[in-house]
């Protein structure tokens, strides 16, 4: 495992002490990404360790990646190394099947990161606004490692993300607005509560656990990359913690030299502010004033990392693309009836834009794609229903 030897400021690129917890860059309120010595995994050798160093490890999962994570001993419910599928109609397209994680989403990534670093550091009390899923994620960590969560998200969360996060023993607070209201509310109480702020993008090791997706999908294509990654946006973790991984595996030489992917953002018609931002060729996005969609984790009307990711966007020749709940729901059924797999809404918005980059030939058949599936489809039996306009007779 690494050292870390400091965070790096993605706006202003200066440099920060890692042996203490760090929020936001002090001079400019940027993300810190983390930055370690990976001398020690470098080569192919590294890269070719990690299955013999995975097998004897007592840890599975993401922590199959650990020479290129903090050198800490994991708070973990067994998340990552999550299935790549083919799909049965389109030969190019693999869906990345992230609601295999515990508590069915990509979440648990990040925050089974974050809760490690928070133990290993002594925080006790962690505060998160959540669009859902990272509420829950954060509960089930939180309640492994022994620490008080705080959790605040909109009171029209999908059930299961209520239910879960109330189980594991969060202390809940359901706020009649979006997740930039419940953003406000934790800001407002962190200090005088001693919360430690764990938002996205306002604290490094979210990052950390997403970027796992990014060696997980390359060492499941055969260290290679595919053409394309289409991934459903809302504030942006997922996105900007591959691009990480994929810059970390070229200076380690563990992924063959191309071409990175187009990475490929997808977003609901109801909030899509990364879509307008990108289509305006702006540096940074503005609030999308009423957000409303039932692909509730994309439901982020002002994503604190957009600048990072609209970078990203434009370095990998990549796109950003919004669709209608009708459209979403439609994928989401198709992709149920002809391949078995239940998308949540999130994921279905992925496949609803490859569908879409298929019609208009930005892509074909040949290309190699990745959809990420963020989130199980049965987590949303109460908004998918809803959205069929199905009730039990
Ligand atoms: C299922 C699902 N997909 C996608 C997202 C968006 O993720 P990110 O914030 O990494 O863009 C979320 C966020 O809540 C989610 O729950
Ligand atoms: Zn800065």
């Amino acid at each position: 495992m690494p050292t870390i030897q400091q965070f790096e400021c993605s706006r202003c690129h200066i440099y920060v002490p890692a042996d203490k917890p760090q929020t936001v860059c002090p001079a400019c309120a940027g993300t810190l990404y983390v930055r370690y010595d990976l001398s020690a995994a470098r080569g192919i050798n590294g890269r070719n360790a990690i299955a013999k160093d995975a097998a004897q490890s007592p840890w599975a999962g993401m922590w199959r990646y650990r020479s290129v994570l903090p050198q800490v001993t994991p708070v973990t419910l067994g998340e990552g190394w999550t299935p790549m599928l083919r799909s049965k109609r389109y030969p190019g397209v693999y869906v990345k099947e992230e609601g295999a994680n515990p508590t069915g989403s990509f979440k648990a990534r990040g925050l089974a990161l974050a809760v490690t670093m928070a133990r290993h550091l002594g925080l006790r009390k962690l505060a998160v606004p959540s669009a859902g899923n990272a509420a829950g994620a954060l509960a089930a960590y939180a309640a492994a490692a022994g620490i008080e969560a705080n959790i605040f998200m909109p009171k029209d969360v999908p059930l299961a993300n209520y239910l879960e996060a109330i189980l594991y023993g969060a202390n809940v607070t359901l706020v009649d607005g979006l997740i930039s209201d419940c953003g406000r509310m934790v800001a407002e109480r962190k200090e005088k509560e001693g919360w430690f702020d764990i938002s996205t993008l306002k604290e490094p090791f979210r990052i950390e656990g997403k970027k796992t997706m990014g060696y997980e999908l390359v060492e499941q294509l055969g260290w290679e990359y595919p053409d394309a990654v289409f991934y459903p946006t809302g504030g942006g973790v997922g996105l900007i913690g591959m691009w990480k991984a994929f810059i970390e595996m070229e200076e380690l030489g563990w992924v063959r030299p191309g071409k990175r992917p187009r990475m490929i953002a997808v977003q609901s018609a109801g909030c899509a502010p990364v879509v307008r931002a990108f289509e305006a060729e702006a540096a940074a996005s503005t609030m999308w004033e009423n957000a409303a969609t039932f692909a509730s984790g994309l439901r982020v009307p002002k994503p604190y990392g957009d600048y990072i990711m609209l970078q990203i966007l434009e370095e990998s020749d990549g796109i950003a693309l919004a669709f209608p709940d009708e459209k979403i729901l439609e994928s989401l059924k198709d992709w149920a009836r002809n391949e078995g797999i239940f998308l949540s809404p999130e994921g279905a918005a992925a496949t609803a834009a490859y569908d879409h980059l298929l019609a208009n030939g930005e892509l074909t058949l040949e290309d190699r794609v990745v959809l990420f599936n963020t989130g199980a489809g049965l987590k949303y039996t109460d908004v998918t229903a809803e959205a069929m306009g199905l009730r039990r007779p």
